[in-house]
């Protein structure tokens, strides 16, 4: 197989080959918050499967395709269809498209997630704006050869997510009346939802929400040198000592419910950045 960047380059050639526009920033929304991308002004849309050496979409009905186009006036590039961990996908596919992104010369990455509210404070469909995350998901999608071409061997994540963007999306929010929070988004690799005892153990070292994704995009993008601003829609409340059954179609609900205010949410924050 050729090496990273070599496969990046044929994927980017695919897409350079559909369309001329240069998107300034890359877009990957959440499980049941995908909305924002029929907001998109389309330019063009690009299969999944047409791209090489991207993974392909397991989930059937779900052909997974980049929608490439303008949102808040700014050229984006958009996965319509995202890939988790836990459905069997390496981490260095699950980034392969962040990693195509950057070299479009996406120099913004902006990703949304679904996720259990574990501060007390949080209401279900509130929306979170990340501060900061923890990596429990057990792998790192840079482990094997570093190619310096493509970011550095031991990148800094002292500041993952960018603070201008995260007081630009507060400023947003308030204007737009929209309720948001602030707080730690932890990943742990899923498929299940925690025990009591592991939210517990989750709240303790200081995380405030927990989902099965968005870490091994963002760590890939600080490493490719991209400004994050990342979003979680709290879908559920995860106390340990009030936990009740998760309800997998309540989460879609909620996630549904909210998606019109993430919608809103970014894409005014992407007009003003
Ligand atoms: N745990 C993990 N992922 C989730 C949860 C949760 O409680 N809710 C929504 N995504």
């Amino acid at each position: 197989m050729a090496d990273l960047k070599e496969r990046i380059k044929e994927a980017v050639s695919l897409i350079k080959s559909r369309t001329k526009i240069k998107p300034e920033i890359g877009i990957i929304l959440g499980t049941g918050l995908g909305a924002l991308a029929d907001e998109i002004e389309t330019e063009e849309t690009v299969s999944y499967s047409e791209i090489p050496s991207f993974p392909a979409s397991t989930v059937i009905g779900h052909a997974g395709r980049l929608v490439l186009g303008k949102i808040g006036g700014k050229v984006v590039v958009a996965m319509q269809g995202r890939f988790h961990y836990y459905e069997g996908y390496s981490l260095e596919e699950i980034t392969f498209p962040v990693r195509v992104m950057r070299a479009l010369g996406a120099e913004t990455f902006i990703v949304s997630n679904a996720a259990g509210g574990m501060n007390p404070q949080f209401e279900t469909g509130d929306l979170m704006i990340i501060t900061d995350h923890i990596n429990l998901m057990g792998v790192n999608p840079l482990i094997g050869v570093n190619d310096e071409r493509l970011g550095p061997r031991f990148p800094d994540m002292s500041q993952s997510y960018d603070r201008k963007f995260i007081s630009l999306a507060e400023e947003v929010a308030r204007e737009e009346k929209i309720r948001v929070q602030k707080g730690v988004y932890v990943a742990v690799p899923g498929p299940n939802l925690e025990t009591a005892a592991e939210y517990r153990f989750l709240r303790l070292i200081g995380a405030d929400a927990v989902g099965m994704s968005t870490v091994p995009e963002v760590i890939v993008a600080v490493q490719a040198g991209m400004r994050v601003l990342g979003i979680s829609c709290i879908t559920d409340k995860c106390l340990p000592d009030a936990l009740k059954p998760a309800n997998i179609k309540a989460i879609f609900k909620v996630a549904g419910e909210a998606e019109p205010k993430l919608t809103r949410l970014v894409s005014k924050t992407i007009g003003r950045m």
